[in-house]
């Protein structure tokens, strides 16, 4: 086969490290396609699987929109979390895969009067990385933020007095808990969806629809399919 023919013909995945890739693991094999290595000792980005036509792409949890966006992946699977963050232009989401589940919640030290300051219209401070969702969040409520952008381990922000709250994902609540913080407020519900780039879906349909298909016919959000709780998160290093 030519070598474009055999780039359109194959089909690239997007996937992070972590826990996406540990849920999306059994919706692929269901789906007869399996990662010819673990991308957890690996140091390979590109990934082959047991099908001559489906590779992986191992990248960082906020890029997978960018890769399939962009047409470097065909589709990709990515938090709600991150989707948000993206904005989600240019892509396909045609499933809610119903893994990766965790809450985005405001969180501040205990004993902390977070009813209190909104009340007396306090101007908080809030450090996260979710900074679009914090700013629409905050803005609904008609509260005044200074919103302060962070990269990971947003906890430590209120203990040494970088902020008096933070927006964050929250699965097991062990990580808020070590660190004396605690849930003021529940913002939303957020799961991992599968994306796909709207051009490799007309180009590659007859072997990417059966795939999406399968995928989502499996998912835990599936119809009739056991919807066991997740006690992990959609996030993997963001
Ligand atoms: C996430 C999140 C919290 C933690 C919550 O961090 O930001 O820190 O997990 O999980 P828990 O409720 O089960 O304790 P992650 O490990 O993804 O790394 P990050 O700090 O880079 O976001």
């Amino acid at each position: 086969m030519p070598i474009c023919e055999a780039l359109m013909a194959m089909l690239t995945i997007a996937l992070s490290k972590g826990r996406i890739f540990d849920e999306t693991l059994p919706l692929l094999a269901a789906a007869g396609i399996a990662p010819a290595e673990d991308p957890e000792t690996s140091r390979k980005l590109i990934i082959g699987s047991n099908r001559a036509d489906v590779r992986f792409i191992v990248v960082r949890a906020s890029d997978v929109p960018t890769y399939v966006q962009r047409g470097a992946a065909d589709l990709g699977v990515a938090g709600k979390d991150v989707l948000l963050e993206h904005g989600g232009e240019g892509l396909y989401q045609p499933v809610d895969l119903g893994i990766g589940r965790c809450r985005m919640v405001v969180a501040a030290k205990a004993g902390f009067d977070y009813e209190g300051a909104l009340k007396r219209g306090a101007r908080l401070s809030v450090a996260t990385k979710y900074v679009m969702t914090a700013r629409e969040h905050f803005a609904a409520k008609g509260m005044h933020v200074d919103l302060i952008r962070l990269y990971g381990s947003m906890e430590l922000a209120p203990l040494v007095g970088l902020a008096d709250a933070i927006v964050d994902l929250v699965s097991s609540g062990n990580t808020l808990k070590a660190n004396d913080l605690v849930a003021m407020e529940d913002i939303m519900a957020i799961s991992a969806r599968l994306i796909v780039n709207p051009a490799s879906l007309k180009l590659k349909r007859d072997s990417l629809q059966p795939l999406l298909d399968n995928i989502a016919r499996n998912a835990p959000s599936a119809p009739g399919t056991a919807d066991a709780p997740s006690a992990a998160s959609a996030r993997s290093r963001a």
